[in-house]
């Protein structure tokens, strides 16, 4: 049980035993994730570090419910993953876990508002509700005035925040981010773990894979990952607010479009 088990009720958000998952390349075998067990429990917020290769990728793929694992248990908020159909895991995908990626992954000829829309083109919501629910998520990481640009009239660190506008449009109870300050400045990457922050604060559950001790700083508890095994997991007990570290940094000029 982690530390922020509060009681025996508590259905973990994320509770993986086991996990394994093997890759064929030919007549070679890579064993992506040896062995994990872990768990997540609502409103954690968890950084997941390891060297390059270490199966950080294929944790959160496995988790996101991307791709399915070779062994292992999986219960993403007590569902038992293994026994859903492809469809089934798709709805369960959409509807509980939001995705931030290092490279944004935004569609180029899609504006703001189309990209954060997605999610809920797939969820088969109406089109007038999906317009207020981009524009309510836009609004929600500071960025309702762009939704009518394209990802190329953005910086990148606008770019980021309309991918977790985009991830948040279906009400998920985990955000998964791999690496989502890998493409930002130093001061754009604390931005961006002041939303996250915020959002956490709200009660959602996210587990972020950085490799910059400093990014880590910011979460909660830290899970070292080795050669597909978890060979550290520990409480960060002095954890950074990003809001009060922006706060510390010298001013800047405001934030303008890379194009
Ligand atoms: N789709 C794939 N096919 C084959 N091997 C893969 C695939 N994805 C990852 N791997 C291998 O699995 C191991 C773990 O990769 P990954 O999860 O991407 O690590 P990390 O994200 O920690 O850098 C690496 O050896 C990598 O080469
Ligand atoms: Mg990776």
């Amino acid at each position: 049980m982690s530390a922020a088990t509060d009681g025996a009720e508590t259905v973990p958000s994320i509770h993986v035993e086991h996990l394994t998952k093997d890759y064929h390349l030919g007549d070679n075998v890579v064993h992506a994730l040896r062995g994990v067990t872990l768990e997540v429990c609502p409103g954690e917020f968890v950084a997941v570090m390891g060297a390059s290769g270490s199966g950080k990728s294929t944790f959160m793929n496995l988790i996101g419910c991307l791709d399915r694992p070779t062994g292992g248990v999986y219960l993403l908020d007590g569902l038992d993953v293994a026994n859903l159909t492809a469809d089934d895991l798709a709805l369960v995908r959409n509807r509980k876990v939001g995705f931030i990626f290092q490279g944004f992954n935004l569609l180029p000829r899609m504006t703001a508002l189309g990209n954060v829309m997605l999610p809920m083109i797939y969820a088969g919501v109406p089109h007038k509700t999906m317009e207020e629910r981009a524009l309510a998520a836009l609004a929600a990481v500071g960025l309702e005035e762009r939704a009518d640009h394209r990802p190329s009239e953005m910086s990148g660190g606008q770019q980021q925040r309309v991918a977790i506008a985009r991830s948040l449009v279906n009400g998920p109870s985990i955000i998964l981010a791999d690496e989502p300050t890998g493409n930002l400045d130093s001061r754009t990457s604390i931005e961006v773990m002041a939303i996250l922050q915020k959002l956490n604060a709200q009660g959602i559950t996210i587990v972020l894979v950085t490799h910059e001790p400093d990014i880590a700083t910011y979460c909660k508890r830290v899970v070292r990952f080795r050669d597909g095994r978890v060979i550290q997991d520990q409480a960060n007990e002095r954890r950074r607010l990003a809001a009060a570290a922006l706060a510390e940094l010298p001013a800047e000029e405001p934030e303008v479009s890379v194009g």
